[in-house]
C-alpha cells in the first residue's frame, strides 16, 4: 500500500480519504420483516447505490471499500451463494454507465480467481469501462479474507527471496503492504461495521492496523447516508495518534 505511510499524521482536517464498510444485518432485516433473507441481500443494493453515490459528493473520500463476499461466506447455502453471485453481476451490469458519468472507478479485491467465470467476466469488463474514473475508487472485496490476501503476498515474498531477487533481511512493511490486494490505495480511514457486531471478521487486518472504527446498530439495508455521516462525524472528533501522544502534548 503506498499512499500516507502508518506513520505519517493524517493529511486534510480529520476527514477519511478511505471508508471500510463491512455490510452486515442483511438477513436480520428481511428476517424481521418475515421476508426470506435473499431479500435483505436485495435490499442491501439500495443501501450500496445510495452510499457510493453520496461518497462521490464527498471530496475528501477517494476509496470505499465494501465487504461484499468473504472467503467464508461459500459455507451458505448454495441457494444464497448463487443469489449473490447473480446480484453481483446485475449491480455491475446496471450501474456501470452511472459509475463512468459519476467518475466512479471499479476495483476488486480477493482471490476473484475463485469466483465462477461469468461474474469474473463481469468484473474485469466494468473494471476496464471505469478504469479513467477519478472521483472515487469503488472496491469491492469479494471472495476475500485477510489472512488469506497475507498468505498469497508472503508467498510471493518468499518466491523472490527464494530465487534470490531479495534478500529477506531487507523484507519491510512497504514491501508486505505492495503485495496485498490493496496495493496502490491508501489505508482505510475508517471502518464502519452495521448490524451491531464488533469483530473485524478478517476484513483488511493488515490495513486496518490504524484505522478508526465505528460500529453501528443500523442493518446494512436501512444504512443510508444520514448514517454515513454519522460516522463520519464521530471520526472527526477522534484524535488519530499512530502510536504517537498526539498533537496536543
Ligand atoms: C451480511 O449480511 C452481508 C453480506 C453477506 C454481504 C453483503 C452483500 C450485499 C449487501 C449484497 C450483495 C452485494 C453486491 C455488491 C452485489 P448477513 O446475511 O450476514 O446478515 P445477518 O448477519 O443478519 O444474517
Amino acid at each position: 500500500m503506498t499512499g500516507r505511510r502508518q506513520t505519517d499524521m493524517p493529511e486534510s482536517k480529520n476527514l477519511p480519504k478511505h471508508v471500510a464498510i463491512i455490510m452486515d444485518g442483511n438477513g436480520r432485516w428481511a428476517r424481521s420483516r418475515g421476508l426470506p433473507r435473499l431479500r435483505g441481500h436485495q435490499k442491501g443494493i439500495e443501501s450500496i447505490r445510495e452510499i457510493i453515490t453520496e461518497c462521490t459528493k464527498l471530496d475528501h473520500i477517494e476509496y470505499l471499500t465494501l465487504y461484499a463476499f468473504s472467503s467464508e461466506n461459500w459455507k451458505r447455502p448454495q441457494k444464497e451463494v448463487d443469489f449473490l453471485m447473480r446480484l453481483l453481476k446485475r449491480f455491475c451490469r446496471q450501474e456501470l454507465k452511472t459509475m463512468v458519468k459519476n467518475g466512479v472507478k471499479f476495483t476488486t479485491i480477493g482471490a476473484v480467481r475463485g469466483l465462477p467465470e461469468d461474474v469474473r467476466v463481469v468484473l474485469d469488463e466494468t473494471g476496464r469501462v471505469t478504469k479513467d474514473g477519478d472521483k472515487l475508487t469503488l472496491c469491492l472485496a469479494l471472495n476475500y479474507g485477510s489472512r488469506g490476501e497475507i498468505v498469497r503476498a508472503v508467498r510471493k515474498i518468499a518466491g523472490k527471496a527464494a530465487s534470490g531477487k531479495i534478500s529477506p533481511r531487507t523484507i519491510s512493511e512497504d514491501d508486505i503492504s505492495a503485495e496485498l490486494d490493496t496495493a496502490g490505495m491508501s489505508e482505510p480511514d475508517l471502518v464502519i461495521r452495521t448490524a451491531g457486531e464488533m469483530r473485524l471478521s478478517n476484513f483488511l487486518l493488515w490495513q486496518a492496523s490504524y484505522a478508526e472504527l465505528y460500529f453501528t446498530d443500523v442493518l446494512w439495508p436501512d444504512f443510508r447516508r444520514e448514517h454515513l455521516h454519522e460516522a463520519i462525524d464521530d471520526y472527526t472528533q477522534r484524535v488519530r495518534k499512530f502510536g504517537g501522544l498526539g498533537e496536543d502534548r
